[in-house]
């Protein structure tokens, strides 16, 4: 039997790291989790609620108060993410979430929630993960660490056509200064700061196609696990 690994896949914004994680997920039959999308949940929660960011107490009881999880659904072959039972995979999705979500990943107690709940739920391994400390922090263990990073022009462009499909029209200037706010904040945070871990290999998809670094994350991913299954 092939031994189950961990793949964890950090990276900048809007890099199509969750685009390359699903498509490596589901070639190796694994789970895939979407951490962005929790920290999204948790900031739509935060907000729906009036949650005062300024007040630990607040932050705790509404901490306490949610629950995350992903639940297949098969018209889209994909996992959406439900908060407290409701499906909200396209409201996490939308701008105003985007301009909140950094300012809400940076409090260390939604950190520590998030990567407690994380941990679990890679236990088992024949997982991939994404997001911006997965390598560093939730799985520093993990073995294959992808860092992905896209001119930060290009992101904006993809995202600005991904928004675009789902019903919404922003100008590339407001995404793109969305994009250079959130990875600023990403990488300046001292909890769990967007960091590449020292045994991360960086995949830059400037002039590749999704389709091309799906498939380099699924060779390094098969070569490990042939490796670790021959000992
Ligand atoms: O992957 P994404 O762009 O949907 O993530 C949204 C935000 O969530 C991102 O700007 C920072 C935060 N995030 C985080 O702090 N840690 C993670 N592991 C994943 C996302």
């Amino acid at each position: 039997m092939n031994t189950p690994i961990i793949i964890a896949i950090d990276g900048y914004a809007g890099c199509g790291k969750s685009t390359t994680a699903k498509a490596v997920a589901q070639h190796l039959n694994y789970i895939y989790i979407d951490t962005g999308a929790m920290y999204r949940a948790v900031t739509l929660f935060f907000l729906n609620h009036h949650v005062n960011l300024e007040q630990p107490s607040e932050i705790q009881n509404a901490l306490a108060q949610l629950q995350i999880s992903f639940v297949y659904n098969p018209s889209s072959q994909k996992s959406d993410a439900y908060l407290n039972g409701k499906n909200v995979e396209n409201e996490i999705r939308k701008m105003y979430i985007s301009q909140k979500v950094s300012e809400v990943s940076r409090i260390a107690a939604v950190r520590h929630a998030m990567v407690a709940q994380q941990q679990q739920m890679g236990k088992k391994k024949g997982i991939v993960m994404d997001g911006r400390d997965i390598g560093t922090v939730v799985f520093p263990e993990a073995d294959l660490k992808i860092f992905m990073q896209t001119d930060v022009s290009i992101r904006a462009k993809r995202r600005q056509a991904e928004l675009k499909k789902q019903g919404e029209e922003i100008e590339i200037e407001t995404i793109l200064e969305n994009l250079k706010k959130r990875d600023l904040i990403d990488t300046s945070r001292e909890e769990g700061p967007l960091l590449k871990a020292q045994d991360a290999l960086i995949l830059d998809s400037s002039n590749i196609s999704i389709e091309e670094q799906t498939q380099y994350v699924i060779r390094l991913a098969e070569q490990k696990i042939k490796e670790y299954s021959s000992i």
